[in-house]
């Protein structure tokens, strides 16, 4: 038993850039042995995310690349390429993190690492997704966790879940609902490609 156990077990690293309540998610979900893995990093791009402290709580080693510190973006990127290749985990794990990933990074990484987005793909990309939401008028709003690829938010999808969309709702109160079901649908994820139950076939992704 416990060397099965042991050989499914996964490392994974997260890439965040503020609050971290998602990178909390995990953190919980993996010492309550929801999840066959161990969290080898957290990265981020930003020396004061609060998701620094959740790390240094669960002893989760830290690199922080400060984006503002480089140059320009490309030398930021060939930074954060080599600390992710570096790390070279089974999954990345990006839980709010707010910069697009660049090409070369999503092709070196192709299958192995997962966003979690406000909306419920394909509606919604980028910024603001549940502002977006409300702007629109949409009646149901919801979350999505995806494989990331070369597009903006439009990678295979693994999961979604969906919420109502209140005539009173305003970006925060809809914020808060979706990102419930955030801190489950992205540990069910990580667990999902921990046990290695998912398979991309094109756009779909089949979960065994
Ligand atoms: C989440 O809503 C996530 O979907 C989005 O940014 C927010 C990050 O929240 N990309 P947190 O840092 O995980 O608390």
């Amino acid at each position: 038993m416990i060397k099965n156990e042991k050989l499914m077990t996964k490392r994974i690293a997260v890439i965040a850039s503020g609050r971290g309540s998602n990178f909390q998610a995990v953190i919980n979900a993996i010492a309550a042995r929801k999840i066959p893995a161990v969290c080898a990093a957290l990265i981020t791009d930003n020396p004061k995310a609060y998701a620094i402290e959740r790390a240094k709580k669960a002893h989760i080693p830290v690199r922080v690349i400060d984006y503002h510190s480089f140059p320009s973006r490309e030398v930021y990127e060939r930074a954060l390429f080599s600390a992710m290749q570096r790390l070279d985990p089974d999954l990345f794990v990006l839980a709010g993190y707010m910069r697009i990933v660049g090409n070369e990074i999503v092709r070196a990484f192709n299958g192995r690492m997962i966003n979690i987005h406000p909306a419920l793909l394909p509606s919604f990309t980028g910024l603001h997704a549940q502002q977006q939401a409300i702007v629109h008028g949409v009646k149901v709003a919801g979350c999505t966790v995806h494989f990331v690829d070369e597009s903006l938010d439009g990678g295979p999808i693994i999961l979604q879940h969906c919420v109502p969309v209140l005539d009173s709702d305003d970006e925060d109160t809809l914020a808060e609902r979706i990102l419930h079901y955030e801190h489950i649908c992205l540990p069910e994820a990580i667990r999902l490609f921990c046990e290695e139950r998912l398979v991309i076939d094109g756009r779909k992704v089949i979960v065994r």
